[in-house]
């Protein structure tokens, strides 16, 4: 018993990352790599304050401030509204 719980967290863990969205198509044309985020920004926790997943809030505000601030603190990532709504 006590094994067969193991496996499935395993198995849910595992399914969690296979089948997380590379891209993420989100609202008025911006299309978000999440992949290639998470290999240049490397810590989950600048995007995601708690556990990874669904950001609480997530909108124009959180967007707007936390996406813009960081490629503009970075000097790296578009900073104009047409470059991120296609
Ligand atoms: C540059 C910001 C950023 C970084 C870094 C980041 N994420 Fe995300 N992640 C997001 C955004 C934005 C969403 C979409 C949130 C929403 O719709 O509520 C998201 C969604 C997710 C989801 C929900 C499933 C999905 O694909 O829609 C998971 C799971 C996740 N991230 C895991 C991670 C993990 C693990 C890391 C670190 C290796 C990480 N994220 C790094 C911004 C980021
Ligand atoms: C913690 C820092 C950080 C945050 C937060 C962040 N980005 Fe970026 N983003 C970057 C960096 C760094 C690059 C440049 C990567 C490169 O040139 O190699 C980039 C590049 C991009 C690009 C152009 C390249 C591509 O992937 O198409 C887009 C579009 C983009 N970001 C959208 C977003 C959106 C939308 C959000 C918020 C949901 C966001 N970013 C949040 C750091 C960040
Ligand atoms: C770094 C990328 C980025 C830049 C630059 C940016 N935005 Fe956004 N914007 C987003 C993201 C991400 C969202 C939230 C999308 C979602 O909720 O799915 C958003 C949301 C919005 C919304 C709300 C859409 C809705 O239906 O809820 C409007 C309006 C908007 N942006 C206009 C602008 C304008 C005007 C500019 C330029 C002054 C701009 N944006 C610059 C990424 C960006």
């Amino acid at each position: 018993m006590k094994k067969a719980v193991i496996a499935m967290f395993a198995l849910v863990a595992f399914a969690g990352t296979a089948f997380a969205a590379d891209t993420i198509e989100m609202k008025k044309g911006v299309k978000f790599n999440h992949k290639a985020h998470q290999a240049t920004v490397g810590n989950c926790k600048k995007c995601h304050e708690k556990a990874p997943g669904k950001i609480e809030g997530f909108g124009k505000e959180w967007a707007h401030k936390n996406c813009k601030g960081c490629h503009s603190d970075m000097k790296k990532g578009p900073t104009s509204c047409k470059e991120c709504h296609k």
